[in-house]
């Protein structure tokens, strides 16, 4: 049986200068969702930007904002993330002591929700939460940056997950982040992924390339 692939360009690596065409760019090369990574200097060593941002890219696309919170706390700015305009909240466990919270005042404000964990994290932190979620993303890189290179050896998170969400029969994204291009986009899927967030490989080349660079992603 082959799944569908969704791909989600992550913004990090739009031109900055020009936000809300790159996010028009996207929408019409075909992205499924929009990957917005959310960076606080202290859970994650970099800035990126913040719900005042997203607000203002909401009028350039109907595509699903794909919310990724690299913050701590995060309780406190869940309602102006969901009042951005967010479409799916995904947090790291380690944010805060208290990762059920999180998820239901994420549910509770209407969103769906996401747990991410690090190549430091073992695949049994989503077990607590799992009949919560509505994606799991499997980080392949240290969170922080775009451009780094894939960590194979989260493949197997990757192949554990996904049975797991066979199993239960529910709809579940399972997400990957971090050092996709057309040869670890081919891997992720084999092992199971059914989203693949990229940065670099997406906006690579400018707007005329994004259509082929999501075509080649999604069938590597
Ligand atoms: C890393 C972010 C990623 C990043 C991916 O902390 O969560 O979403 O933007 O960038 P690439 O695809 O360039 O590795
Ligand atoms: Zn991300």
């Amino acid at each position: 049986m082959s799944r569908a692939i969704k791909i989600a360009p992550s913004i990090l690596a739009a031109d900055f200068s020009k936000l809300g065409e790159e996010v028009a760019a996207i929408d019409r090369a075909g992205a499924d969702y929009v990957h917005l990574d959310i960076m606080d200097g202290h859970f994650v060593p970099n800035i990126s930007f913040g719900p005042s941002v997203i607000k203002s890219l909401r009028p350039h696309t109907d595509k699903i904002f794909d919310v990724h919170l690299m913050i701590s706390p995060v309780d406190p700015f869940i309602d102006a993330f969901v009042e951005a305009g967010a479409d799916i909240i995904t947090f790291h466990p380690e944010a805060g002591a208290h990762g059920h919270r999180t998820a239901q005042a994420i549910r509770a404000a209407g969103c769906k929700v996401g747990l991410s964990i690090n190549p430091g994290t073992p695949v049994e932190a989503v077990e607590p939460l799992f009949d919560d979620l509505d994606l799991v993303l499997v980080m392949t890189v240290n969170p922080g940056f775009g451009g780094q290179r894939f960590i194979e050896s989260q493949l197997s998170k990757i192949e554990t997950l996904r049975t797991w969400i066979d199993r239960s029969g529910r709809d579940i994204d399972l997400e990957v982040d971090g050092g996709i291009n057309f040869d670890t986009a081919a891997l992720a899927i084999g092992a199971g992924a059914d989203v693949l967030v990229a940065g670099t490989a997406t906006f690579d080349g400018g707007p005329e390339a994004y259509a082929a660079n999501i075509e080649k992603l999604r069938a590597p």
